[in-house]
């Protein structure tokens, strides 16, 4: 049996979301009660779309402080920042030379955001995959917490561990990595249309609750959020053509820590306005203390910088023990 490892990364591209909060970071801290964890900033999968520089640099530790908030734990967890370990750069490159341009060919996550002019995407865009594998593979990771949308680049990762063991004739040296999605919220919803999921990049802040809104904020959004005219249903199949309404009764739900069927249950009948102002609490109750926390966080960057130093020096010693074993597998000197 391998020893069970965590990994999993967040780009460091501004305010974090509940989308992030719920299909990733929420995860993360229940993790670390049970299994050795590693968690990464990954600055350089933020590069494959041009960041500014001084941006870039506030954004990685408003990440950290992020990770902090939501209660990981530097003692238990390790927590560094990706392009500090040049041990991920150095094998991306071997598994570019891995994974096959059809494997990339059919990642969707490229198509969303090359958009419709793929010839002016970034090269690193394209081959973002095989940096994310490489993230999980240098530390040999069994377990991967993620939301859905990463669920095709964890499967790439999988592919390319099994070809390496393959071509190089090592069975079991890699892993293959499982990912953990959440049941429930594995794709947060835009509040405005929930066909599209949470995200940083859609423009109108009012589709998305971001850790560091206040409280005024988070009644603000909820109450313009899209719901539906009729009334909460008491099943719910009949939430399956109402995907606005079944998004807030899912992070309700996942929030609160009751049950659809019970939700349902206690609210069918009622107008959206009475969900919508017990999600405003329960919400304005998670979210607020750690916006405030994340805020109180980055007043010292310095402490942020130490923890990213500590974290530093225990990945590296993990990738460069395994690195070694990998340079052999290859051949090269
Ligand atoms: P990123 O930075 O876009 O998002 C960080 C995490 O948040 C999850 N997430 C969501 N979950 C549910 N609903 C949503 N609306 C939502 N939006 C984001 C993402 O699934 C992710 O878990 N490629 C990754 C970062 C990465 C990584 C890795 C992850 C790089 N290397 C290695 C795991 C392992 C990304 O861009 O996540």
């Amino acid at each position: 049996m391998k020893k069970k490892l965590v990994f999993s990364g967040v780009q460091p591209t501004g305010n974090l979301h509940l989308g992030n909060y719920l299909g990733a970071l929420k995860n993360f801290v229940i993790l670390q009660k049970e299994m050795k964890c590693i968690y990464c900033v990954v600055d350089l999968h933020a590069i494959t779309i041009f960041q500014k520089p001084e941006d870039l640099n506030n954004n990685v530790l408003e990440t950290v402080a992020s990770f902090l908030a939501t209660g990981l734990d530097p003692k238990k967890s390790i927590i560094f920042n990706q392009s500090s370990v040049s041990g991920h750069a150095e094998l991306a490159w071997i598994f570019n030379c891995v994974s096959r341009i059809g494997w990339l060919n059919r990642m969707t996550q490229f198509k969303d955001k090359a958009g419709s002019d793929k010839e002016k995407a970034s090269v690193g865009l394209y081959i973002y995959p095989n940096l994310m594998a490489a993230d999980i593979l240098l530390y040999k990771a069994t377990h991967v917490p993620v939301g859905a949308d990463q669920k095709q680049h964890l499967e790439l990762a999988r592919d390319i561990a099994q070809k390496f063991n393959n071509d190089f004739n090592c069975s079991n040296f890699f892993p293959l990595p499982e990912p953990l999605i959440p049941k429930n919220v594995s794709r947060v919803m835009s509040l405005r249309d929930g066909t599209k999921k949470m995200s940083k990049s859609e423009e109108s802040d009012y589709s998305r609750i971001n850790l560091k809104d206040k409280e005024d904020d988070i009644a603000n959004k909820i109450k313009k959020a899209k719901s539906d005219s009729e009334a909460i249903p008491d099943n719910i199949k009949a939430l399956e053509a109402k995907p606005e309404a079944l998004n807030l009764l899912n992070i309700y739900s996942e929030i609160s820590n009751v049950s659809l069927e019970k939700v349902l249950n206690e609210m069918s009948g009622k107008e959206y306005s009475f969900l919508k102002t017990k999600l405003t609490d329960v919400l304005v109750n998670e979210i607020t203390p750690v916006g405030k926390e994340i805020k109180k966080l980055l007043e010292d960057k310095s402490h942020l910088m130490k923890v990213l130093k500590k974290g530093t020096e225990k990945a590296n010693i993990i990738a460069e023990e395994n690195l070694k074993n990998i340079r052999e597998k290859v051949g090269l000197i």
